[in-house]
Formats: structure tokens, sequence, C-alpha cells
């Protein structure tokens, strides 16, 4: 049986810190954040809003859009990090708020869970839905698959200039109008690491940025060399020996805790993809160096610890990335994902899906025909995990693509002063105060002193 994307929705806070207000604030080179990092905007939530209101209002403009009730959703599953109980699951918060619409109990009959493993868990979410439609459980039903996250580092940390926040909520179903995944050849890759963890009790992760970056690329990479074994061995995909895996997929879709780390990994993942192939002596006479390669076994600590490695190896990859062969690649398959992330921050879980997202409409913008293009996700989780599927476009799919507008999505959005970013950010603001009042949407109107109990409302 087929299973894939039906439709998707986003929703995205309509608060944001430009990059150049917060560059000037904290005395870092704009140059660094729009050039290096891919960083212009970063969406930011209001003192009304909690990741269980993004994700419902994701949720809830992808009912509406597609006029589907209650009974029509046989699971919700939500999967988030920035979770604010340890065991009521925010899928009941999300219930509660959507029978707030459709009337009281339904939603009774929907099971679901909330899922954790940093970025990568709502494709863990997805495949797990994914696999119940696959089994015939859904009883042509639905299953929505919501990720939604709010990125927040310390105040002053290099990480706070990698921030934003937003939902995407995923309609999964077996006769899907958007991409049918590709079946038997989801690969997953995991460790036990330090790279980016948030302890009970604190609301900003700890995290080793560069441990996390280079781990991220490895991580993707082992999950991409089971990928490989799996669609060669299913006879999905049957490259020749002058041919890379990467020649077979349209376009790419990778974890984005800032742009510029899609680009990062597309050079990374096409270096080892092409190393061995006879394409290869031709692009190290373009890059005019030798491949740096580090001792063996180059573990991350290792490599981390030979400053003059990392320097060689940076520069192999600043001229690799100036070559056309590169530049070509990361047009064709890569650049219209990293719009959205640009203008929108991390959104941990929703990254990669936002960039799917994005993708999708900016190539249909450039007048290509989608239709039977291979898709390839590359999913990271700090942690950590990583996670490479594949799909295929449908031929229905202009249905769905052509309402995508993310200016509209991101319409009338208000820019925060510093004062006003760090004020929300430390908590500061009184409970029962807001920016802005959140008009035809869920909010958060109260978090009761006595018992952590949440209230929702939806403010039309
Ligand atoms: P940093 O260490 O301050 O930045 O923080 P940097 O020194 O690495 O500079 C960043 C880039 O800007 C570099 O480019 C510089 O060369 C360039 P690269 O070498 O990478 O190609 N640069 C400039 N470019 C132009 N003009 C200039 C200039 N100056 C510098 N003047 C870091 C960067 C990402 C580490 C930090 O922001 C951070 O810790 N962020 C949070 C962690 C993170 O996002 N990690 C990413 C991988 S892990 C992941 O994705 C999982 C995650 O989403 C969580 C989860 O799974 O739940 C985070």
């Amino acid at each position: 049986m087929a299973a894939g994307i039906d439709d998707m929705s986003i929703y995205i806070p309509k608060l944001y810190v430009d990059t150049e207000d917060f560059a000037e604030a904290r005395d870092v080179d704009i140059d660094k954040m729009r050039k290096g990092l891919g960083i212009y905007q970063m969406a930011i939530v209001d003192n009304n809003q909690d990741p269980a209101c993004l994700a419902a209002n994701a949720a809830y403009k992808i009912m509406k859009r597609n006029d589907i009730q209650p009974k029509d959703v046989g699971r919700l599953y939500i999967s988030t990090e920035s979770s604010f109980d340890e065991s009521k699951a925010m899928n009941a918060y999300v219930v509660g708020m959507l029978e707030q619409v459709y009337g009281p109990d339904t939603f009774e009959h929907c099971g679901g869970v909330e899922t954790k493993f940093a970025c990568v868990s709502g494709s863990y979410a997805l495949y797990d839905n994914l696999n119940w439609i696959r089994a015939g459980e859904a009883d042509s039903q639905y299953a929505l698959v919501v990720v939604s996250d709010i990125a927040k580092y310390d105040l002053g940390s290099s990480g706070e200039m990698t921030q934003g926040a937003g939902a995407v909520a995923m309609l999964l179903n077996d006769e899907p109008r958007l991409l049918t995944f590709d079946r038997k050849v989801t690969a997953t890759s995991i460790s036990d690491e330090y790279d980016f963890y948030r302890p009970f009790g604190k609301d900003t992760p700890i995290v080793h940025g560069q441990y996390s970056n280079l781990l991220y690329l490895m991580q993707v990479r082992k999950a991409l060399e089971l990928y490989k074994t799996k669609v060669i061995s299913t006879g999905l995909i049957k490259p020749s020996p002058d041919e890379s895996i990467l020649d077979y997929i349209d376009y790419l879709n990778m974890h984005l805790p800032y742009s510029a780390m899609g680009r990062k990994a597309l050079a990374y993942l096409l270096r080892h993809e092409w190393r061995n192939l006879p394409r290869w002596g031709p692009m190290i006479e373009k890059i005019g160096m030798a491949e740096p390669i580090a001792k063996t076994p180059g573990t991350i600590e290792t490599i981390l610890a030979n400053p003059d490695f990392i320097k060689d190896d940076s520069k192999f990859n600043r001229l690799l990335m100036e070559t056309d062969e590169f530049n070509d690649m990361y047009e064709e398959k890569l650049s219209s994902s990293l719009i959205a992330s640009k203008m929108i921050g991390n959104l941990y879980t929703a990254s990669l899906y936002l960039g799917f997202r994005s993708s999708l409409e900016y190539e249909h913008k450039k007048g290509i025909d989608l239709a039977g293009k291979r898709i390839g996700f590359g999913s990271y989780g700090s942690g950590s995990s990583a996670m490479v599927f594949s799909g295929v476009i449908t031929e229905e799919y202009l249905d769905i693509v052509s309402h995508m507008e993310l200016e509209s999505d991101i319409a009338n959005r208000r820019r925060l002063t510093l004062e006003e970013y760090e004020m929300l950010h430390r908590g500061l603001m009184p409970a029962d105060e807001s920016l802005l009042s959140g008009k035809d949407e869920f909010i958060l109107t109260d978090v009761d002193k006595s018992n952590s109990e949440r209230r929702y409302a939806f403010n039309s």
C-alpha cells in the first residue's frame, strides 16, 4: 500500500528579530550571520504562545483547508523538543484546543503520542505513521503529524543567533496528493552523544557548537551509506560504478539549524560520494589542492583537536564550493529549500519540513514540472540520530503546491526591538499581556500558578 504526504501547512509566529538589529546589539559581524550562517530573520514567539499553540494553529489550518472533520483523523502525533510537561503529552493539549472549535469529545477516538529525539523525532513520527497506513490500520482515516518547536538559546551565547520558532502539520494517507514515500529504504544511524541537550528544568540547551556541526555531517553520512545499501538491494536505484546515489536524487532536503548548514552538508556528502568516482580526479584538478585526509581513526575529538587539519579542510571545502560542479548541484537540488529558513530560523523538528515546503514552492515558481521527481531527506537530531529516506512527487502535486505562498504565510510580521526581544526571552512580560492579540489563532490565556494547568482559547 502507498503512503505519503497528502497536504502540509505551516504556522510561523508573527514576531521576528532582524539580523541587522541583532548583529549590532551583540557586536557580531552581520556578514557572519547573513553570509556565514545564512540567517536574515528569526521568528520569535509572543508571550501568549507556546509550542502547543503553534502546533494547534498548524493543525487547524490544514483541517480547515481540506474540510477535514475530527472523525477523519485516526492519529494525531506531535513531535517536539520544547515540551513543557514531563508526563502529559502535547497532543492532548492540541486535542483540547481543536475541540474548542470542533466540539467536545470530537477527537475521543484519535490515538497519538508526543515524540522526542531532538530535531529528528518528527521523521520517526512520520515513519511510524506511514507504517500504520501501510499496515492497513488507518481504515481510510488520516494521520496528522505535527512538528512544532521554539529554538531558544541563552542570551549572549553563540547559539543565540540560530533561534527561530514554528510548526509544520503533515496530513498522511494512502492516496497522497503530494508525495509518496519510497518503501523499505528508510535508513537510520544513532549514537550516545552530548553535542546538544537540554536537561530537566532548563529552558535553553547546553551546546557544543562545532562538535554538533561535525557530528551532524558524520551521522547523516552514516545514514546515507545505509540508505544506499537499501536502495541498491531493493532495486529502487541502480547506479552504475561511475555514478553516485546523489545523481538519482532530484532534490535534497536537509535538517536546517541555519540555512548555510544545508550547503555545508551538500558539500560534505558530495565529497564523500564522489571521492571514489572517475569524476573526482578532474574535480581535484579544479580545486587545486589535494584532499586533506584525517589520521585514522578520525574521531570528532581528534579532528577538532587538530587545527592544521581543520584549516586545510575548511580551505578545501571552500574551494570545492566555488566549483561549477558544486554550484550547479546546489542550485538544482538544494537552494530553494533554504529560502524559508533564512527568513524564519531554526524550527528544530520542523526545520526539515519547512525546507521541503520551501523547495516545493520555489521550484514550482521557477516553472519546473515536479511530478515524478525523487526527493531525498536528511534528518538529524542531536544526542544523536540521523535518518535518510526518500519519496516521489505525485502527478497531482499541483493541487497542493500551487497554493503555497510563504510570503503570505509570514505577511504582516512585526519586527521586534532588541529590548522587546530580550523582555520576551527573559519572560519579563506580565502573564496577561502580549505584543499581538493573536486574532483567529489559538493562544495561551493562562498558566495557573498553583498547579501549572494551562488554559488556551481560540481568539476569534
Ligand atoms: P560560531 O562558532 O560562533 O560561528 O557559531 P563560526 O565561527 O563557526 O562561523 C560560522 C560561519 O560563518 C563560518 O562558516 C565562518 O567562516 C563564517 P563555515 O566555516 O562554517 O563555512 N563567518 C563569516 N562569513 C562571512 N563574513 C564574516 C564571517 N565570520 C564568520 N565576517 C554555531 C556557529 C552554529 C556553532 C553556533 O551558532 C551554535 O552553536 N548554534 C547552535 C548549535 C547548532 O545549530 N548546531 C548545528 C548542528 S547540530 C543540529 O543541527 C541540531 C540542532 O538543530 C538541535 C537538535 O537536533 O535538536 C541544533
